[in-house]
């Protein structure tokens, strides 16, 4: 599979993971901007180093679809049956998963041992790392429903506490390993990055779309006329997997036809009969910064659920999730 571009991203987070852990990544950006492909991509180019390999070992845990709501989903997610035949099984067929990645594995004597919380799970983690006499790099895409866990507090947030207070550990206390954590929800990062207890122990990285210039690039490099790669990024923008549409679709045209219909029935479901959500958009289509909107910004937050609109915490902005999406609001609401 190819990967397009993202040459400064892909160095700053070379940079960054090469320095010593010092504080928990967060990498956010719209959904589907490219956060997963961009981070394998630095750690499969990273990989073809034999420095980095003697010095850092990766573990990646993919949690999109998993619901983490106590100790024990939390100790599933990290540590893997070291006597599970299926696994054994998995690996004499396949070798061992996704290249480079490292896995806790875990003897079933010891695991129990650990859900009885004889051994705590995150000092052993801890000592497993620091053990290997190499750095970490923990890789959490999609941290989502620890949001649930976050928000709504109650029984569960010393657990989520507790994790946060791991990652804490492992990057600005002990150095010993990065942890980034991968997310689309930017509510989660902004309830992150307003906690005054996590002050100084965060740092955060956005990964948007192309921007225009190195998206009309892209395609000009595919096969497109640099007119046609114009007309299509003026329509499109730079979102990766909708120029994939539109390179392998036969008649471009029409693909864009296609593109523009969808988003403008799903934007059309959502604000029919809803004046609230209308204006919303209207301020943003003047211009309007809406991240700073004093009233109603409740209306604004349904938008960005939506993914119509995105807000991006850090940079302190609400603008539209993709071109497409502005195309069709201006056109529903008959703004010129
Ligand atoms: N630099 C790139 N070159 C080629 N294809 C890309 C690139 N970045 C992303 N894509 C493609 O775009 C699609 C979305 O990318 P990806 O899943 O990495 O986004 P994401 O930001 O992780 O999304 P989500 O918010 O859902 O987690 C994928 O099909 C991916 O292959
Ligand atoms: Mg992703």
């Amino acid at each position: 599979m190819k990967f397009w571009d993202r040459e400064k991203e892909k160095k700053w987070l070379k940079r960054y993971l090469l320095t010593e852990p010092n504080a928990i990544l967060f990498v956010y950006g719209p959904k589907s901007s490219g956060k997963t492909a961009l981070l394998m991509e630095v750690i499969k180019e990273l990989a073809d180093q034999d420095e980095f390999l003697k010095g850092y070992d990766v573990y990646w845990y993919d949690l999109r679809g998993i619901v983490v709501s106590s100790y024990e989903d939390v100790l599933n997610i990290f540590f893997e049956d070291a006597e599970s035949e299926a696994l054994k099984e998995v690996e004499r067929e396949f070798g061992i998963g996704i290249p480079n990645v490292a896995t806790f594995r875990v003897k079933r004597k010891v695991m129990e041992e650990i859900k009885r919380k004889e051994v705590d799970a995150f000092r052993y983690m801890e000592r497993k790392i620091a053990s290997k006499g190499k750095k970490g790099i923990i890789v959490f895409d999609e941290l989502q429903k620890l949001k649930d866990i976050y928000l709504n507090g109650g029984s569960q947030r010393p657990l989520v506490k507790e994790l946060f207070n791991f990652f804490v550990r492992l990057t600005k206390v002990l150095h010993l390993s990065h942890v980034i954590v991968m997310t689309s929800d930017t509510f989660f990062i902004e309830q992150v990055y307003t906690d005054s207890t996590l002050k100084n122990t965060t740092r955060f990285y956005l990964v948007d779309f192309f921007d225009d210039e190195t998206a009309r690039d892209i395609l000009i490099s595919e096969g497109f006329t640099e007119s046609d790669a114009s007309y299509i990024v003026d329509r499109i923008g730079g979102v990766p997997w909708i120029m994939e549409e539109i390179i392998e679709s036969k008649d471009y045209e029409k693909a864009l036809v296609e593109l523009h219909n969808q988003t403008s029935s799903r934007i059309f479901e959502s604000i029919r009969g809803r004046e609230d959500l209308k204006n919303i958009l209207r301020k943003a289509l003047s211009g309007e910064n809406l991240y700073y909107l004093e009233e109603g910004y409740d209306k604004v937050e349904e938008l960005v659920e939506k993914e119509i609109l995105f807000m991006d915490p850090i940079g302190r902005e609400v603008k539209f999730h993709t071109r497409l999406d502005e195309i069709a609001a201006k056109e529903l609401l008959g703004v010129e």
